[in-house]
This record gives C-alpha cells, sequence and structure tokens, in this order.
C-alpha cells in the first residue's frame, strides 16, 4: 500500500503523520458505529504499512487511555515506534497463533479484531475476489477464537456473491451485522468493511 494520487486523503494522512490514507476509514467506522469507545486490545491483521495501528494508539493517546496494545500482523515487516505496538511478521493462512501468544502471555483475547487484509490482485476479477474471500473466513475463524465475548470485528472484502455467506455467519456470531463502504474509499475499489457487533457469548 502506497500514497498513490495526491488526493484529499493522502495529503491529510501526510499532514498527520499516518503512514496510509486507510487510516481515514476507521476515522469512519467509528464515528458511525462507536466500537472503539473503551476498547484496549487490538489485533490487526494486514496492518502494513501501519496506518490502521497508529490510527488506534494514537486516538488512545490522545483520550488519555491506558494501557492500549496491538498485535499487528502482516506479510511484510511494519516499523512504528510506538508504545503498546506489537508485531508478527507471517502468513495468516499459515500462522499458529497458539505457538505466538504462548510467547506473548497477556495479549491472549482481543476487544477488537480488524482484517484489512488483501491479497495481491491478479486483475482477474474471479480469482481476486475468491482470495478475498479466503482472507475473510481466517480474520473470522482468526476472531472466533481470540476474540472477548461482545468484542466486534471489522473485515474487507473484495465484493463478490460471498458476500451473504459472510453476512450469515457474522449474524450467526454477532448480535448486529454492518457492511459498510467508506468516503474515503477510492472510487474504484470493490472493497467494504463487513462488521459484527458485539460478539455472542
Ligand atoms: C490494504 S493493506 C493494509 C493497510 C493497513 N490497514 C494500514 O492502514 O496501513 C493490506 C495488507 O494485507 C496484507 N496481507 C495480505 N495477505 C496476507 C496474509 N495472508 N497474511 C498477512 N497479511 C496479509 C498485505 O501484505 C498488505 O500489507
Amino acid at each position: 500500500m502506497s500514497f498513490t494520487p495526491k488526493d484529499h486523503y493522502y495529503k491529510k494522512a501526510k499532514e498527520m503523520g499516518f503512514k496510509a490514507r486507510s487510516a481515514f476509514k476507521l476515522d469512519e467506522i467509528e464515528d458511525k458505529y462507536h466500537i472503539f469507545k473503551g476498547a484496549h486490545r487490538f489485533l490487526d491483521l494486514g496492518c502494513s504499512p501501519g496506518s490502521w495501528s497508529q490510527w488506534i494508539l494514537k486516538r488512545a493517546e490522545s483520550m488519555g487511555a491506558q494501557s492500549c496494545e496491538v498485535l499487528g500482523v502482516d506479510l511484510t515487516p511494519v516499523e512504528l515506534g510506538l508504545k503498546g505496538f506489537h508485531f508478527i511478521q507471517g502468513d495468516m493462512r499459515e500462522l499458529n497463533l497458539n505457538q505466538v501468544f504462548e510467547s506473548l502471555g497477556s495479549l491472549q483475547r482481543f476487544d477488537i479484531v480488524l482484517s484489512d487484509m488483501a491479497p495481491k490482485t491478479t486483475g482477474i476479477k474471479l480469482t481476486d475476489q475468491a482470495r478475498s474471500f479466503e482472507l475473510c473466513e481466517i480474520a473470522l475463524d482468526t476472531a472466533q477464537k481470540w476474540l472477548k465475548p461482545s468484542g466486534h470485528v471489522v473485515i474487507k472484502l473484495f465484493h463478490s456473491e460471498e458476500f451473504s455467506e459472510l453476512k450469515k455467519r457474522i449474524l450467526l456470531n454477532y448480535k448486529r451485522f454492518e457492511a459498510f463502504r467508506p468516503k474515503s474509499t477510492r472510487s474504484m475499489s470493490k472493497e467494504i468493511f463487513l462488521i459484527g457487533i458485539n460478539k455472542k457469548g
């Protein structure tokens, strides 16, 4: 992910010191659904270059929140130099989080699981959609295991026919389902965010 077109969000991200314009998607999600209030432990899947983790930690700091922790996972390394940021380099299709958590101890349960994971696009629509769907399923499986009851998930999907299958699955395990396309999403992007609010206990 990089800053390409020098649009409004690109300029704003630069001014505010965010590594990518994606940070503003969380602003919009929070403005609409208020799911971040009171959350302290975050799992940020597909976190590179790091703007979502930056957004979470900067927001916590500005609100005087104590001990906010983010565990980021990505294929590519991320350096943020922010207190509370932990990082694992790995492929979520293969990573054994049980082993990882053994070494991290206290980070075992999360208030919020985020996934902005996106496959490298091939330009072949069905392939890209299928890969994105696979990453959504992995994020949902991970949340099923590691998200606290009453916690929330936010997961990116390249919109496809599988949308309704994922919606069904989220409604089974969360009290509320929302689908949201932020204004800050680029117009040519097919992304949509699936939101599960209040995981059933
Ligand atoms: C759109 S970017 C994320 C941007 C990030 N949320 C931010 O705000 O800086 C998508 C990321 O998903 C990561 N990704 C894709 N497949 C993955 C996988 N199987 N395991 C872990 N990360 C993956 C990519 O490496 C890429 O960095």
